[in-house]
């Protein structure tokens, strides 16, 4: 049995309505059936668009969202229907680490506080002086110095601030990490540093993470397996490098189609699929293949048949119905508009040279995160696609990133 298994989880948001009478109007579907397994030690690496459910499916583990239904099974025990008191102690086995490091550490408190305030909350460590104890070495781990104890927040930067983050949750000694965007505030250059370090306490810890980003070159580097999430679903899940190498779902095709090659031969031949619309609201998902409304081989079966991850071989789990067709070339493309799957023209070369020169890591794509994304027709779309693309969506996201290798 894995460390952490989520079956069928889901996480409906009611939306309601009236000044007098409060009645639940709808639902947002944030997360809508999401079974995946994390293996004790190794990294599990969730990607999607903004909105698609990434934070409310980690937050949905630690049982900081009510869960609608599913189980979350870690280590042997199912969370979601535990009491709220045994809850408790799971909790400290499972920490969470977040995007914003200022953000979540208190600036009136200084670090011993901050670290030290779980520790005695969770009875960890006899007294004061052992606590300290504990801290110092747990901040040397991070490679922070001692005398970080009785600083405050505001003293650090981006980077040490993260280091705190992960410092107070490992004071825990917890089992499972959940990083919600860790590096996503930081500079390209800490960024790596930060994710350098999280490999090592793994190493050195045998720490088990779940880790959420919009980057996919952020958990590439990082993850065993990786999960892609859309629309509260999860459509594909595949080892690290299975994934890269052939991404199999129409969606994952269109986000990876984006990633510019630094070989220019294999660059014109590239082919690219510009993905054009914004993600349906999870408030009223498509019927059937939640994917549908933007997918270039959509078939009539899409439209009411909602696709389940079906494995394709070695892990290679694919909700597509048609993953194999489309794989084998033996399905039609039936969209024109809304998506575009272009092979590389000489009008798209030049195009891509242009987005090559935007993106400043030929190995990162950003998903868009909230607010970044490209507006209707935005400059740098193909001419004839409506809204905005994958490919201008990586850029939209991508001013933090470093020159090109
Ligand atoms: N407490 C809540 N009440 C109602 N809707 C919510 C709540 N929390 C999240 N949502 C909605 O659920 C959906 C999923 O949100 P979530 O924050 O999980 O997305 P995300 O994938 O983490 O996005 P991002 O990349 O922008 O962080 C969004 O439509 C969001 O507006
Ligand atoms: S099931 Fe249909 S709509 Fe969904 S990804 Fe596959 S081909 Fe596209
Ligand atoms: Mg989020």
């Amino acid at each position: 049995m894995s460390l952490l298994e989520l079956d069928d989880v889901k996480v409906h948001f009611p939306v309601r309505k009236g000044i007098l009478f409060d009645r639940t109007v709808g639902h947002v579907y944030a997360v809508d059936g999401v079974s995946l397994k994390v293996e004790a030690g190794q990294t599990y690496g969730l990607v999607g668009e903004s909105g698609c459910g990434k934070t409310t499916l980690g937050r949905a583990v630690l049982r900081l969202t009510d869960i609608t239904s599913g189980q979350v099974v870690f280590d042997g025990t199912d969370l979601a229907k535990l009491p709220d008191e045994e809850m408790r102690t799971f909790r400290r086995r499972l920490q969470m680490v977040f995007q914003d490091p200022l953000g979540s550490l208190n600036p009136r408190q200084n670090i011993e506080s901050i670290l030290s305030e779980g520790m005695a909350a969770h009875k960890i460590g006899e007294d004061r002086a052992e606590r300290r104890e504990k801290i110092k070495e747990i901040l040397a781990k991070v490679g922070l110095p001692a005398n970080a104890l009785s600083r405050y927040p505001h003293e650090f930067s981006g980077g040490q601030r993260q280091r705190i983050g992960i410092a107070r949750a490992l004071v825990l000694e917890p089992d499972v990490i959940i990083c919600d965007e860790p590096v996503s505030a930081l500079d390209v250059s800490v960024q790596a540093q930060v994710i350098n370090l999280l490999e090592e306490l793994q190493e050195s810890l045998g720490l088990t993470y779940l880790v959420i980003a919009h980057d996919l070159a952020v958990v590439r580097h990082i993850s065993d397996v990786i999960g892609v999430m859309y629309l509260g679903g999860l459509v594909e899940e595949a080892p690290s490098d299975a994934l890269y190498a052939a991404p199999k779902h129409p969606y994952t095709k269109a986000l990876m189609s984006a990633v510019p090659v630094p070989d220019p031969e294999v660059e014109d031949r590239r082919e690219r699929i510009l993905l054009a619309g914004d993600l349906p609201s999870p408030a009223n998902p498509p019927a059937g293949c939640r994917f549908h409304t933007r997918c270039p081989w959509a078939q009539d079966r899409c439209g009411t048949e909602r696709p389940t991850l079906v494995d394709l071989g070695d892990g290679h789990r694919v909700a597509c119905h048609f993953a194999r067709e489309i794989e084998a070339g033996t399905v039609e493309q039936t969209r024109s508009t809304g998506i575009e799957a272009v092979v590389a023209t000489a009008a798209v070369v030049a195009k891509e040279a242009e987005v090559t020169e935007k993106v400043a890591d030929p190995l990162s794509v950003a998903i868009p995160a909230q607010g970044e994304r490209e507006p209707s027709g935005a400059e740098g779309a193909a001419p004839d696609a409506e809204g905005a693309e994958v490919a201008e969506g990586a850029e939209a996201a991508d001013g933090k990133a470093s020159p090109k290798s």
